[in-house]
């Protein structure tokens, strides 16, 4: 499978993401909603990019008692969205009862897992009472998500390679993807799409690189040829 980008739509509005979508070539196949427009503008947010054909990544990562997650991913599917983020801290019973809900679909959607917010660190485990180190965690939490039924996973290129190799199949979503020299904004482990292929990245997520360039259709254009010089 080529790895695929995803164009996170950061943005605070419907008629905002408009705009962006606009300015964004045809040939951008991927588009992330997250929970930012999705609380301002709800599911309508869902229905311009379906009617351009556009795969949707809808990233509310779900965490709520089994049956709320389950109902949630068979709405999101409902309304035609192709990869859906959940907590893997959920537990296995609500990864099960999201894994099984989206099977039942009649357009089944992919599901990823987020092991542990790259905004936590070592402290903050000691607060939660979390006593692995952060990428000890992130191992246990993937394991228990695959085993769950979950497709994959959502990571830093920097610990895609570790995932990849224990887990062979999964779907790996990595953000934080930088062209070298480009702004790293508040990303603090960045890689380039170069690297996060290596490492065995399925979905590359780019958000302000392209959004906030003068010319967002160069900038796609220069993510997508750098992952096209990678394969
Ligand atoms: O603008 P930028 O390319 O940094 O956007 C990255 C996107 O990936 C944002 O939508 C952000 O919420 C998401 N994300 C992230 N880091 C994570 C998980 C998700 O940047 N660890």
């Amino acid at each position: 499978m080529e790895p695929a980008l995803i164009v996170a739509l950061d943005v605070p509005t419907l008629a905002e993401m408009e705009k962006a979508v606009h300015r964004l070539p045809d040939s951008i196949e991927w588009y992330k909603v997250g929970l930012e427009l999705f609380c301002a503008d709800g599911p309508a947010v869902l229905e311009p990019l379906k009617k351009r054909n556009k795969k949707i990544f809808l990233d509310l990562k779900l965490h709520d008692i089994p049956r709320t997650v389950a109902n949630a991913v068979k709405t999101a599917a409902s309304h035609g969205v192709d990869l859906i983020t959940v907590h893997a801290i959920g537990g296995r019973a609500m990864l099960e009862a999201a894994a099984g809900a989206a099977r039942e679909c009649i357009d089944p959607p992919k599901l990823v897992a987020v092991t542990t917010l790259t905004s936590l660190s070592q402290d903050d485990f000691k607060d939660l009472g979390i006593e692995r180190s952060v990428s000890d965690q992130a191992l246990a939490l993937g394991k228990l998500a695959i085993d769950s039924g979950i497709d994959g996973l959502v990571t830093s290129a920097h610990e895609a390679g570790a995932l990849r190799r224990e887990f062979p199949q999964a779907l790996l979503v990595t953000p934080g993807i930088r062209l070298p020299g480009g702004d790293v904004g508040d990303q603090k482990r960045i890689a380039t799409p170069a690297f996060a292929i290596q490492q065995g990245a399925t979905h590359l997520v780019v958000g302000r690189p392209i959004l906030q360039a003068d010319d967002p259709a160069a900038a796609a254009a220069a993510i997508c040829s750098n992952i096209k010089g990678t394969l």
